[in-house]
């Protein structure tokens, strides 16, 4: 199993880098494949356990420039950053990036070589509709995606299941996943409110290679619970 953490906008550089000591401290009774945290910009650091991957929650798609407020691959690759998350739906919702731009970060940062984890996931009112919405929904999220990319990772994350403390149904997740296995060979990860309550049933399916966690991942003993949760995939 992948077991990403998403801080989105929390902790800071000194919070983080109490939180990755505390971190590496479960990590031998892991049951996980890999392990992933994305901090927020200010606190990107080298992990003092080099199990634990450290990405970038957003990135702009220039070597370097005249981007006010963005950070570009120069900064990245000087702090070791080669892990990138890409399409998540605060971006796409509150920044309000375009499908278009979104592609064309997608293939900048795929010719520099990231892992890169790519969200795709449906608004409550398309869920809604049924499944054939949603799938249609997540295929206009896919334009312009090389889903042949070897180094991608995609997470299905429900827009209605993000930050709600309302995971979607193990059901729902499956039939989803079971549908974009048809075309997406790369790792499916599932997120929305995965916590420790519902964890071991996401990572008994079949149809899950991991998950992407926002909240439950902010505090470094209940994140762990989910690695000792974990199954291995290999
Ligand atoms: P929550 O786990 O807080 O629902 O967030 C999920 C998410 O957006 C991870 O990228």
């Amino acid at each position: 199993m992948i077991i990403a953490g998403n801080f989105k906008a929390n902790h800071t550089f000194a919070t983080c880098e109490a939180y990755l000591a505390e971190f590496a401290s479960y990590i031998d009774e892991s049951n996980a494949d890999d392990i992933y945290i994305f901090p927020p910009f200010t606190a990107l650091q080298a992990p003092l356990d080099k199990r634990i991957r450290i990405g970038a929650q957003n990135g702009y798609p220039a070597e370097k420039g005249s981007y006010t407020g963005e950070i570009c691959l120069e900064q990245l690759s000087a702090l070791g950053i080669d892990t990138i998350l890409i399409g998540h739906s605060e971006r796409r919702h509150i920044i309000k990036e375009t499908q278009e731009f979104i592609a064309r970060k997608f293939e900048f940062f795929k010719r520099n070589n990231f892992t890169i984890f790519y969200c795709v996931g449906e608004p409550i009112e398309v869920r809604q509709k049924g499944l054939e919405s949603v799938l249609r929904y997540i295929d206009d999220q896919l334009e312009n995606i090389d889903l042949e990319y070897p180094n991608l990772i995609v997470a299905y994350e429900p827009v209605w299941a993000i930050g709600t403390g309302i995971s979607a149904s193990l059901d729902d997740i499956e039939e989803t996943h079971k549908a974009l296995r048809e075309k997406i060979a790369a790792p499916l990860l599932y997120g929305g409110s995965v916590n420790a309550a519902n964890a071991e049933g996401i990572f008994a399916s079949p149809f899950v290679d991991g998950v992407l966690v926002g909240n439950f991942s902010l505090k470094a003993d209940e994140f762990s619970k989910l690695l000792k949760l974990s199954t291995v995939r290999g």
